[in-house]
């Protein structure tokens, strides 16, 4: 495979042989409101070599280990089908091996440590509560344009020290660079070389310049804690620092979008299930943002590059192959959960479902994501009386790896006036903290 011919910006992918059937049908722009019956083919057929340079595997107890395997490599730049990247590239930690990844994400995560995730919930609670109670006042409201899209990207400015009024172009960059998320598979979207190639500049160009700031004016922000933080002597340095805004920009903010799109889709498609959670919205959101990780995974699949021959079950392995992780499968393989297709907020898992990945590179951002969920949907079910959704109105992203509603335009009666919200404990609980 030329992966040379990449280098140009007008590099056109080399041509794959036809995609299976059941690839096809899971690429198949058509079918993003319902991938399950695709996904749950691929997991039964699953460990298994579509084509040359690529293993698919989609059952649980599989996708666990290896992502904790050490002959998995997260170097995706290794694989024999990698596009090679364009433009300016900034090297995150989500693409290193342990030892480099260990030191890296330990100074990072030392970084976030500082700016608590517990103490970041009265102004999460604030953000959301303006947001539900402007959006709702015309009557409808678009839960994503109103409230999934803006509360993290105002939560992940703030936490960084982005300036607000930079969002738009902020959102822009990171809409096109969240298109090369996609798996190698064909089918997906992928953003044109050079839209690409400008966001990515941008952000580095961007960044750069916030550094620069930072350092000569500290604040108490992420930004300045980066540049700050030090272990046993060692810094990030400024290469770093700069790959590090762009990670958790991107990593933690489209994401959260979907998390927040994907649970209140459900949760108006299951009444029921919503009336447990409006019985009791402070105590039963954490739980219904669990399941909602499980049951429609906003981040559907991730890789890794097989260092050296070997196999997964009947699938014969080679350096350079692209494994494919179908985390939203595996959360639904019934060896581990009974009935996985139903949405049930009670339900008590047998072991954890893999939307933030797992071993060394499980998410940074999880307890984050979660605290804004959890209170996003508390304040929703609390605040809107009667919401229902506006059938035809539902649009799906294009993505399918970065999977969630476009548009959810939603009706509703009236909007409840506030009252002073309770604050949740942000500590993740037992059985989902930090899995390293
Ligand atoms: C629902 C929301 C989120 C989901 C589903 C999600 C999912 C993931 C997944 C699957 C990975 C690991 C990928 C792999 O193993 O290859 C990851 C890594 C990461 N996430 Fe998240 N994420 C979310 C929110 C966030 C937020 C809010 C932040 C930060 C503000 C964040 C920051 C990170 C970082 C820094 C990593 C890299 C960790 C490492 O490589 O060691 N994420 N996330």
């Amino acid at each position: 495979m030329d992966t040379a011919a990449g280098k140009t910006a007008e590099h056109v992918p080399p041509e794959r042989p036809a995609l299976p059937p059941e690839i096809a049908e899971l690429t198949d722009p058509g079918h993003r409101e319902d991938p399950y019956p695709y996904l749950d083919r691929l997991r039964e057929r699953s460990p298994y070599k579509p084509f040359d340079g690529l293993v698919v595997v989609g059952r649980h107890t599989q996708i666990s280990s290896l992502l904790r395997d050490p002959a998995m490599s997260s170097a995706r730049d290794r694989a024999t089908l990698a596009p090679t990247p364009r433009g300016p590239r900034t090297l995150n930690f989500i693409h290193l091996d342990p030892p480099d990844h260990t030191r890296y994400r330990r100074l990072v995560a030392g970084a976030f440590a500082r700016r608590q995730v517990a103490g970041l919930e009265p102004r999460i609670r604030e953000i959301t509560a303006g947001l539900i109670a402007a959006g709702a006042e015309s009557g409808t409201f678009d839960v994503v344009a109103g409230l999934a899209y803006p509360l993290p990207l105002q939560v992940i400015c703030e936490l960084l020290g982005v300036p607000f009024e930079d969002r738009q172009q902020l959102q822009d960059w990171t809409g096109v660079l969240s298109e090369e998320l996609e798996p190698p598979l064909g089918g997906a979207p992928q953003p044109p070389a050079r839209e690409a190639t400008r966001a990515r500049a941008g952000f580095v160009a961007y960044f750069r310049t916030l550094i620069e700031a930072r350092r000569a004016h500290p604040r108490d922000d992420l930004i300045s804690h980066l540049l700050q933080v030090e272990e046993h002597g060692e810094q990030l340095d400024d290469a770093e620092v700069l790959a590090t805004c762009v990670l958790l920009l991107n990593a933690g903010y489209e994401t959260t979008v979907n998390l927040i799109g994907n649970a209140v889709l459900a949760l108006l498609r299951h009444p029921d299930q919503y009336a447990r959670l409006r019985a009791d919205p402070v105590r039963r959101a954490p739980a219904v943002v669990e399941e909602v990780l499980r049951y429609d995974a906003p981040v559907q699949m991730t890789t890794r590059v097989a260092r050296e021959a070997g196999s997964i079950g009947a699938a014969e392995l080679r350096p350079g192959d692209t494994v494919l992780l179908l985390l939203g499968a595996a959360n639904r393989d019934p060896e581990v959960y009974p009935d996985p297709a139903a949405f049930d907020i009670d339900r008590t898992p047998a072991a954890p479902h893999l939307t933030f990945s797992a071993g060394p590179h499980f998410c940074l951002g999880a307890g984050l994501a979660r605290l804004e969920g959890a209170v996003a949907l508390e304040l929703f079910a609390t605040h809107l009386d009667a919401p229902r959704l506006r059938p035809g109105e539902l649009v799906y992203r294009p993505n399918l790896n970065l999977r969630g509603p476009a548009r959810l335009p939603i009706a509703l009666d009236a909007v409840r006036p506030g009252r002073v919200p309770g604050a949740r404990s942000a500590a993740p609980a037992e059985g989902r903290s930090h899995d390293a």
